[in-house]
């Protein structure tokens, strides 16, 4: 039986998958298993941060699978700590509790959030509040926290304690996280919700409401972080200091690795016996994110911010393309004249790989895509949407 038969017979109907089966990548380009070449501007949804192949994450996640792949979280793991000395070296964060995806660091933030406030306060102020046009992830607490209706279907009933207010509203906001609240949960710049990037004022606004109300700011950096927006976490360029940021995606390369960072008001809010993962923190999956965290150096993030321009312009001068938006190598585009659906499927035939987010066409290339790359993708760009 061949992978597409096999595929749709024998795996869950969960995904409506393009007709492709990759079987080599390499930086910015895919194979696909005919011998067809594709430019990648996906990067397996902002996954493949620095490439196919990064031949620096290649050695360490071989040399680490040859020495121990895994251990359990019983015992101390070198690459593991050496993980999270990195982060603290790069963002400051006190504490960090790693998982396997972004859906589970989402978990572990709204755990936190919840205990932080049940130490200090008791029960009765457990509400998490999220905005509308937000997606947190597939489980049910984090698919509760997502600000979707299309989201809160078919698995009732859905975890209590959660509220949505409207994004770039600071008044909704405030009257949604009342007394009842623990924490407010946002994404500096929606992804599945559009690429929408939040405003400044409100998110300043945001971060003084929740210091004066002891309410814990939750950043979900799980697309926006690991530099895609040129700094490491998005958060940093709106000159906010969230409670709590959660990452994963982009942060191992390519291996499953969730992180929930945690700031000196909940650093010692998960105590012992209250959370934890059979897989989190595994050694091969740190080792990556170790070799990610290094190549993400300072001139790598600048010349995120000089690609994401040098891009942004050339997609305002094609024809179908009504706007941009997004936040440096996260990138949406309105298109009129094509839908992105009907367009994401042109480029693919035409060897570029891009992605969707509701109706635009969304743009994840990977961080470190070189310029002759970024030419070749713009100009199958250029054909379809001129
Ligand atoms: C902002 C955000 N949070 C959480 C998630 C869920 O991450 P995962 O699919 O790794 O569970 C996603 C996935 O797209 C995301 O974009």
């Amino acid at each position: 039986m061949d992978v597409k038969t096999a595929d749709k017979k024998f795996i869950a109907n969960t995904y409506a998958r393009a007709d492709v089966v990759f079987v080599d990548g390499n930086g910015s380009l895919l194979t696909d298993d005919c011998g067809k070449k594709y430019i990648d501007f996906g990067s397996g949804i902002a996954v493949n941060v620095l490439g196919h192949k990064y031949a620096p994450w290649v050695k360490a996640v071989t040399e680490q699978a040859g020495k121990i792949a895994h251990t359990s979280n019983l015992y101390y793991s070198e690459p593991c700590v050496r993980l999270a000395v990195k982060l603290n070296e790069r963002t400051g964060m006190k504490k960090v509790f790693f998982s396997n995806s972004g859906a589970e660091a989402n978990e572990c933030a709204i755990k936190c959030a919840r205990k932080y406030s049940f130490d200090k306060y008791g029960v009765g102020r457990g509400k998490i509040v999220s905005l509308k046009g937000s997606f947190h992830g597939r489980t049910m607490a984090t698919l509760t926290a997502t600000g979707q209706e299309v989201f809160h279907n078919y698995f009732f009933p859905f975890p209590t304690g959660f509220d949505y207010a409207e994004p770039n509203d600071i008044e909704d906001l405030k009257e949604k996280a009342d007394k009842e609240t623990c924490a407010v949960m946002i994404e500096l710049v929606q992804g599945e919700g559009g690429v929408v990037a939040l405003n400044r004022d409100f998110v300043k606004k945001t971060e003084e409401f929740c210091r004066e109300k002891d309410i814990l700011l939750i950043v979900d950096e799980v697309q926006t972080g690991n530099g895609r927006t040129g700094s490491l976490y998005a958060y940093m360029q709106y000159g906010i200091k969230p409670d709590i940021v959660t990452t994963a995606k982009g942060l191992a390369g390519g291996l499953p690795l969730g992180a929930t960072m945690m700031w000196d008001k909940c650093e010692n809010t998960l105590s012992s016996g209250t959370h934890g993962s059979t897989f989190g923190g595994n050694p091969v999956a740190c080792a990556g994110a170790c070799a990610v965290l290094d190549g993400l150096t300072d001139s790598l993030l600048e010349s995120v911010k000089k690609k994401a321009t040098l891009i942004r312009d050339a997609l305002l001068k094609m024809k179908k393309v009504k706007s941009v938006s997004g936040a440096g190598l996260m990138i949406g585009i309105e298109t009129e004249g094509i839908t992105a659906a009907d367009a994401v499927k042109e480029l693919r035939d035409k060897g570029l790989i891009v992605l969707t987010a509701k109706n635009k066409i969304r743009l994840l290339p990977a961080l470190n895509i070189s310029d002759e790359e970024v030419e070749a993708g713009l100009k199958i760009m250029n054909e379809v949407l001129k």
